[in-house]
This record gives C-alpha cells, structure tokens and sequence, in this order.
C-alpha cells in the first residue's frame, strides 16, 4: 500500500483530497499546522472513510520537525496543499505569506531529495494566468505577472518546483486549480471558512442561512453577457480525484516530464449572477443581494481548456453545477 503525505490535509481540498486517497487504498498521514483548520475533520475524515490518518501537528516553517518527520516515515509521495491562501490578506502581510508559502515548500522538497521522495503534486492556481486573453485558458497560456503576493508564491512555488527537477530524481505536477466549491455528499467535511468569507460560495450559504445579511455582487459593469464576472466553479470532489490521478500517474512513472502542468476546471463559465440563479433554483431559497463596485484586483473572466488534462492525464469533472451549490448548501446547514 503507497504512503503518501498531505500537508495541509485538513483543509478545505486537503480533506477531501485525503478521503479520496484512502478510497483508493492509500496509506495517508496528514502533516497540518491547524492555522486554518479544525482537529475535528480529523475524525470527519474518518467517520466517511473509517479508516483514522496518522496525523502530525507540524508547522512546516520548522525545518528540524520536518526533517524528523521524513527521518521517521517512509513515505512514496507527497500532495502538497499547506499554504496561506487569501489573497487580500496576501496584499497587507506579504512577508507572512512569502515566509509561510515559501519556506514550507523548500523544507519539504529539501527532504524529499534527501530521502529520495520523487513524487510531488503541487497545489497551483489559475490565478497564475491572471487574466488571460484567450478564453478558455489552455496550460500554454502566459503566466501573467502576480495582482497578489498570495499568487505570487504559487508563480514562484512552481518555479522552485520546476529548477528542483531538472537536478534531482523529483517528478512533480502542478495542478492550477479554478475555483473549488461544494463538498462531500456526507456533508461530514466542507469549506470552513474563518471569519468573512472572501469567496463567494460560502459568503452565498451564509446570506441565505442568515448569518449574513446580503451577499454584495462585486462588479456589474463587466464586458461580459450579464455584467457579472465569469468563473469556472469545479466541485471540490472532482478536484481531489484529479490529485489522486496525477500521483498514480507519477507512481507508475507514467509521467511525459519530469515537471508536467495540469488545468483543473469544468471548462465551463459561470457568471456571479448566474450561480445566484442556480443556486436559488436548487435551494428554493431567495438570495438577498446587491450590485456594487467592482473588488480590486478582480479579473473579467477565467475558465478552462480541459482538453490536455481529459486526454494527457486521463481526468474530467463529472460533477454538475447544481450538484456543487447543493452539497454546499447541505454542508452549510450542518454548521452552526
Ligand atoms: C469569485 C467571483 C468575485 C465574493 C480566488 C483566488 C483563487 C482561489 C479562489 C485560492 C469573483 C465574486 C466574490 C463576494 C462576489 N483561491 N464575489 N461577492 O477571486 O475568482 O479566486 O479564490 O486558491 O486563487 O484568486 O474567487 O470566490 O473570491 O470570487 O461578487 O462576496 O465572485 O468578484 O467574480 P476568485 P472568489
């Protein structure tokens, strides 16, 4: 049975990345530093899996934890989720971000060279692209300079992760995520977001649950059909299968080159206004919103050219746009 690290696997798509892995038969310890997640989903996990990951509370900024770390566990390959990952924060506390995104990268491709780990997915975004223009966004398209230190550490993670491959035996794949939504079926694990949410789904569930009093559209004046802004909004259980894909395409060295880049999305876009309607339609819940200005540093449009990643990498969202709001919805009901 493989061992594979998650580091972040408590998080948001670290979690359901992890139930999808041990759904495949792998052996999962979890490496999380619960700055943005509860020990709860610890037992989450295991209550839809029935099997408990070893989990280790280390915070990967501390280089001698993770070298213990490695020192005591043979492991066969490493997902790599753990990072700070709001980007307006990312805009007031840069070092915060550069120190914690970059430096727990480094510590732990600097172990798996010395352990002789080799294979390493890398959570990427779209956001590398900024905003691109061609629409939809193929894996060639330029990356674009950073609009925010939070996605300048993925520009930069990637960079690191390429120059790493080409002197060592390290294959890795970065998958550039769109835009994760939803959750598992069970409704056991979820996005938890701290505070106000900045992504929309969740600020969506807590206007109509009622913890929030209006959901504010950002932005109606945009060059696109309804005014609102276009993303390609990809169920969060889709998107953990792709990481289970990618590594058992680098397990069985099936991999084209050593550092491969992969598109995770639909291929499809959605207007904000659009999944208001959406989401209203499989809720039956009215949603109180308003148009206002448009948020800095937000771009028009952004969905995927899934062609490369449906045929190269053999992987495809199955699951449907209302299938996405819906299990965000139930999820949200279950929290207090
Ligand atoms: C989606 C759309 C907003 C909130 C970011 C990161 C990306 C990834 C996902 C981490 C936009 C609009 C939002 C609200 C709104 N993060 N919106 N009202 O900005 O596309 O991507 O999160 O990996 O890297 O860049 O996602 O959910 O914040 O916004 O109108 O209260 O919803 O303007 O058009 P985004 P988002």
């Amino acid at each position: 049975m493989h061992k594979i690290l998650v580091t972040g696997g408590l998080g948001f798509i670290g979690s359901h990345t992890v139930v999808e892995l041990q759904n495949e038969g792998f052996e999962v310890f979890i490496i999380d530093d619960l700055s943005n997640s509860t020990i709860d989903v610890l037992d989450k996990i295991t209550a839809i899996t029935h099997k408990k990951p070893s989990f280790f509370n280390i915070d990967l900024k501390d280089k001698i934890a993770v070298t213990t770390f490695f020192n005591e566990h043979k492991i066969d390959g490493v997902i790599h989720f753990a990072a700070s990952k709001a980007v307006g924060e990312s805009v007031e506390k840069p070092l915060k971000y550069y120190e914690n995104n970059i430096d727990s990268l480094i510590h732990v491709l600097q172990q798996m060279k010395v352990r002789k780990v080799n294979n390493f997915i890398f959570s990427s975004s779209c956001t590398v692209y900024g905003q691109a223009d061609e629409l939809p966004i193929t894996e060639n398209a330029p990356i674009k300079p950073a609009e925010s230190p939070y996605g300048n550490t993925k520009q930069i993670g990637e960079e690191i992760i390429k120059d790493t491959t080409k002197i060592s035996e390290l294959k890795a794949i970065a998958l550039r995520y769109f835009n994760p939504i939803g959750a598992h079926k069970s409704a056991k694990i979820g996005e938890l977001p701290i505070g106000i949410p900045q992504n929309l789904i969740p600020y969506v569930t807590q206007t109509a649950v009622g913890i929030r009093k209006e959901l504010s559209v950002f932005g109606s004046d945009y060059p696109t059909p309804d005014g609102t802004a276009i993303r390609d909004y990809i169920h969060v259980v889709d998107l953990a299968k792709a990481h289970i894909v990618a590594m058992q395409r680098l397990l069985k060295n099936n991999q084209k080159k050593s550092f491969e880049v992969f598109n995770i999305g639909t291929g499809k876009g959605n207007s904000v206004l659009e999944i208001i309607e959406s989401f209203e339609k499989v809720t039956g819940k009215k949603l109180n919103y308003r148009l206002v200005d448009r948020r800095e540093g937000d771009i028009t449009a952004a969905y995927a050219d899934t062609t490369y990643a449906n045929k190269e990498l053999g992987w495809k969202a199955k699951l449907s746009l209302d299938e996405a709001l819906l299990s965000a919805w139930k999820w949200q009901k279950t929290l207090k």
